[in-house]
């Protein structure tokens, strides 16, 4: 996202996250979220928000990512803190693309430990999530993630590569 991007327009159906994107520049000065924009002819039609978090992991979940029992439970990842799509281009493929993205920055993040992609779902999208490969969270005492009680935390081992997340970021199907 640039400076003076037109979101105006953009809506996919949920005030919370039409709201978000108009607020997003405020946020990006401040350096505490990255936003990818998706374009059609000129307007936005899509959008994922980035950001650094982590995720604290129950052992039995740490055994899945090849760590130990007594390796640091709080796993660094990258937070997919918002992702929506225009309602006219819902199911499309659009938020596969954008989540692909998401994905890929994820991976490229060499520089700093970085494990897992982590979303809180909304009850609704968990089915979406679920089909591309994500895991619920089991919960733990003190969880470390940035979540509210009715989103579903959800994360993604980068160490694996769904079928989704085989083609370049920009790819369209
Ligand atoms: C959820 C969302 C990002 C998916 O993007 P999309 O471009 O519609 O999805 P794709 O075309 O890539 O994939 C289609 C899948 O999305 C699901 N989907 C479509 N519209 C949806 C909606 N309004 N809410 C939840 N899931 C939806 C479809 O059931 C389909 O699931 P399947 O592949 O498991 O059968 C998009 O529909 C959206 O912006 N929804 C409203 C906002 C929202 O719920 N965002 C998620 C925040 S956690």
């Amino acid at each position: 996202m640039e400076p003076g991007d037109d979101v105006s327009g953009f809506s996919c159906g949920n005030t919370d996250l039409d709201d978000f994107l108009r607020e997003a520049p405020r946020l990006l000065s401040l350096s505490v979220v990255q936003v990818y924009l998706a374009f059609a002819e000129e307007q936005v039609v899509g959008y994922a928000a980035l950001l650094n978090d982590s995720l604290k992991l129950a052992t039995s979940e740490k055994k899945k990512l090849k760590l130990r029992y007594d390796d640091h439970p709080v796993i660094p990842g990258i937070k997919l803190a918002r992702l929506a799509v225009a309602t006219a281009l819902q199911s499309c493929g659009l938020g596969t693309r954008l989540l692909r993205l998401a994905y890929h920055v994820a991976r490229a993040q060499a520089a700093v430990g970085c494990r897992v992609l982590i979303v809180d779902a909304y009850p609704q999208s968990v089915r979406f999530y679920e089909s591309r490969a994500f895991r619920r969270a089991r919960k733990t005492p003190n969880a470390r993630t940035i979540s509210d009680d009715e989103n579903v935390t959800m994360w993604l081992d980068l160490h694996t590569t769904p079928d989704w997340a085989k083609l370049p970021p920009g790819s369209r199907f």
